[in-house]
């Protein structure tokens, strides 16, 4: 059995999970990163795209944006289609700020690379973890990889391990409260081989189902499809993929997505999920442990990265002035913005998708909704300022 012993154990090399390490590293404060997978599976995975202005500030603050400003692409606004036709929502005329395409695994392999460089302690394929002593003094975390256990003792624990990880669930049930919710939906989700012909994301209403045009580099699109919950990807061939999305996506200028080569396909559920509080003892949730939202409102790594800029300031100032006090409000100051993150990725899924149990009323209701947010400049502005971020302080 070997022993370790650091500052802040680490579970999970997420984007929550690295940019923790790395602003702690920044503020003298030691960890230790734990992670199940290879590196490569990290670095590789597809997900999210789209950094709020407010991430993009932490990265430049975090100096860790040296490729995220050559390759990110700054989107000024969004396209939202009803019926066929476009409406702008001008983020920069309406709120002064902009968000940027960058993939996360492209976010993941910058800070891997940078805490890599700077020493850090990173350890994939870890093995399998457990969590102990968590309301004492000296927490620890037992990794245990074929004959070999490793314990990392430590003065806090971050579980940083995604919506699927053990940190949560490590937690008794008793001292949490979980507010959930799901949707009878899902998306078809493909990354394909062609070059973006459209400047900016479109958010189509379409009464087959939503569909997303995106995309993550100059060569690269990243489409959505809403399909069903449980719906079957190998009843899903290119074409009818293809087909789908040029009749939900196809506007009245003439305008249909260009087509390449299908480098990757799959399925997204659609969950709004949240956990209180973000702390147990000495245990600190962030990121999709403790919460997750429907995709829609492109929120969930961002989130991420505003719960670590909080737990790192609070941490911070327990080790630099002995002040318990941040560490203290840490849930209570994330769940204030995870809740209007939640609020905002609900009310845009509910704007855009096709609901099969929505009364004639419903659809009525909606696409007035989809008729004013695309009209009113109050409401657009509502829109935009929320999805370039809410500001962190
Ligand atoms: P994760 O990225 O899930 O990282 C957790 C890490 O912990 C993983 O590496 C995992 O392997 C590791 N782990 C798990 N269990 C253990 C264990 N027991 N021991 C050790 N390690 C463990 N968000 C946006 O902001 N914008 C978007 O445009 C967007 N689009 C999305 C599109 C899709 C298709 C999907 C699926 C998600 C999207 N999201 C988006 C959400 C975003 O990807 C997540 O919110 C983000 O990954 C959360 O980061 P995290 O670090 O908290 O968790
Ligand atoms: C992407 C994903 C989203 O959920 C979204 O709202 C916008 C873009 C993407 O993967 O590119």
């Amino acid at each position: 059995m070997a022993k370790f012993e650091t500052q802040v154990g680490i579970v999970g090399a997420g984007p929550a999970g690295l940019m923790l390490s790395h602003l702690l590293h920044q503020q003298g404060i030691a960890s230790i990163v734990l992670e199940a997978k290879q590196r490569s599976y990290c670095e590789e995975r597809v997900r999210a795209g789209v950094l709020e202005h407010t991430s993009v500030e932490m990265l430049r603050d975090a100096g860790v944006a040296k490729r995220l400003n050559r390759e990110g692409l700054r989107h000024e606004g969004i396209e939202l289609g009803l019926g066929g036709q476009l409406h702008r929502i001008p983020f920069v005329e309406l709120t002064g700020k902009a968000v940027t395409v960058y993939g996360q695994q492209e976010v993941v392999k910058d800070l891997i690379s940078q805490r890599l460089s700077d020493g850090g302690d990173l350890r994939f394929e870890c093995g399998e973890v457990s969590l102990h002593d968590l309301e004492g003094d000296c927490p620890s975390i037992r990794v245990e990889k074929e004959a070999n256990v490793d314990i990392v003792s430590c003065d806090y624990i971050a579980g940083c391990d995604g919506f699927h990880g053990i940190s949560r669930s490590s937690i008794p049930p008793r001292a949490l409260t979980v507010y959930d919710r799901t949707y009878p939906f899902a998306w078809l989700g493909i990354l394909a081989e062609a070059a973006p012909s459209r400047e900016e994301l479109i958010y189509m209403h379409h009464e087959r189902g939503f569909a997303l045009y995106s995309m993550r580099s100059p060569r690269i699109t990243r489409l959505y499809l809403q399909c069903k919950p449980d719906e079957d990807l190998a009843e899903w061939s290119d074409d009818r993929i293809w087909s789908e999305l040029h009749t939900r996506l196809g506007c009245s200028d003439g305008w249909r997505p260009t087509e390449g080569k299908i480098l990757q396909k799959g399925m997204t559920g659609m969950r709004s999920f949240v956990v209180e509080p973000l702390k147990f003892g000495r245990l600190f949730l962030a990121g999709d442990a403790a919460h997750i939202v429907p995709p829609t409102g492109a929120k969930g790594m961002n989130l991420a990265f505003a719960d670590v800029h909080y737990l790192a300031e609070a941490l911070r100032e327990k080790y630099r002035d002995n002040n318990d006090a941040k560490l203290d409000a840490y849930s209570a100051t994330c769940l204030s913005r995870i809740w209007k993150a939640q609020r905002f990725s609900w009310w845009m899924t509910s704007l855009l998708h096709l609901f099969d149990d929505a009364s004639p009323f419903d659809r009525k209701r909606q696409i007035a909704e989809l008729e004013y947010v695309t009209s009113s400049r109050a409401a657009a502005t509502s829109l935009a300022e929320n999805y370039v971020g809410l500001p962190l302080d």
